[in-house]
């Protein structure tokens, strides 16, 4: 394993290692206006929500690696505490990374980037008519995290108006997940972009109190065919199906053809039935999975 001690490394290095590695990064495509009401659009993959309430979104314009000059977006929210964070979707992404040229201070990379401005509710900014979602924001601190090359300054806006298009919305009026089509920032020039194809979902833990993989039976636990993954879906659960369901579940005819075919050969059995509990599990059928693990332990 290559184990780097930051202390000696250059910002250019860090920034290699950690962007390759801290990925995907959410874009804050931020509009800002200085006071003589010259408008700047720029992205920032130093991004993220920091909490609900308030609302609050944290993104750093970071001072340049090359010459420690700071960037017009930090300087316009200094002279004026208001941004709207735009959120990038595929359709923007190469636009939205024309509009990252270091134009000189006081040009409008809305117009650079070929992007419509609309005038925002709240705040001077404008926001980008082509951004899935658009929040309008007050500054409420700015907090440099240094003063040499490569350090950052946090941008703690809160988030006071929420524009989102009609066609990223379900039935119900909610973000379609599916439908928003992210692109986020890696490391280096790549990027990635959420599909319906590479989305998955993972089942919230916060409503029940998982068992913990440290009580699933050792036999289980230490399985050759269950994976990771699928040792925190089994975990996951609150409780172990009972005795009974156990034992109705073994009368069911596909278990007993099971069992006959496995016969005495105890080795056989156990990689047959974690060999189906981990296709249940892949299907995301906990219950059945644990009933058939529970039968060959
Ligand atoms: C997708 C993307 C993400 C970026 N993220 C950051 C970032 O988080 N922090 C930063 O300082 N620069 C970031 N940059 C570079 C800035 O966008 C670039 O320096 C820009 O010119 C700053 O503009 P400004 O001086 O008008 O504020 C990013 C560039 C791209 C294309």
């Amino acid at each position: 394993m290559l184990t780097l001690h930051t202390a000696g490394m250059t910002p250019a290095e860090l920034q290699n290692y950690l962007q390759y590695a801290i990925a995907p990064r959410p874009i804050c495509f931020a509009s800002t206006i200085d006071k003589a009401g010259n408008v700047n659009l720029s992205p920032f993959s130093f991004f993220n929500l920091f909490g609900t309430n308030p609302p609050m979104c944290v993104f750093s314009p970071a001072r340049r690696v090359r010459d420690n000059t700071t960037k017009h977006t930090l300087e316009n929210v200094l002279e004026v505490g208001e941004c709207v964070i735009n959120i990038v979707s595929y359709g923007m992404v190469q636009q939205t990374s024309l509009a990252s040229v270091e134009y000189p201070k006081g040009v409008n990379e809305f117009a650079k980037a070929g992007f419509t401005a609309i005038p925002s509710e709240l705040v001077k900014p404008p926001r980008v008519a082509e951004a899935p979602v658009q929040l309008e924001c007050l500054i409420r601190q700015v907090i440099p995290l240094g003063d040499q090359n490569g350090a950052g300054n946090l941008i703690l806006a809160e988030v006071m108006i929420i524009h989102i298009q009609d066609s990223i919305l379900d039935a119900d009026g909610k973000i379609d997940q599916a439908k928003i089509d992210l692109v986020a920032r890696l490391g280096g020039d790549w990027y990635c972009r959420v599909t319906k194809e590479n989305l998955f979902k993972v089942a919230k833990p916060v409503k029940t109190i998982g068992i913990g993989v440290d009580s699933i039976p050792p036999s289980i636990r230490n399985s050759g065919i269950l994976t990771g993954n699928n040792l925190g879906q089994l975990g996951n659960v609150e409780k172990l199906p009972t005795p009974e369901e156990i034992d109705c579940f073994r009368s069911s005819r596909e278990i007993q053809e099971m069992l006959k075919e496995t016969g005495t050969d105890r080795e056989l059995r156990e990689a047959t039935i974690h060999a189906k509990a981990k296709a249940l599990l892949d299907a995301g059928d906990v219950n059945t999975a644990w009933k058939i693990l529970l039968i060959g332990s």
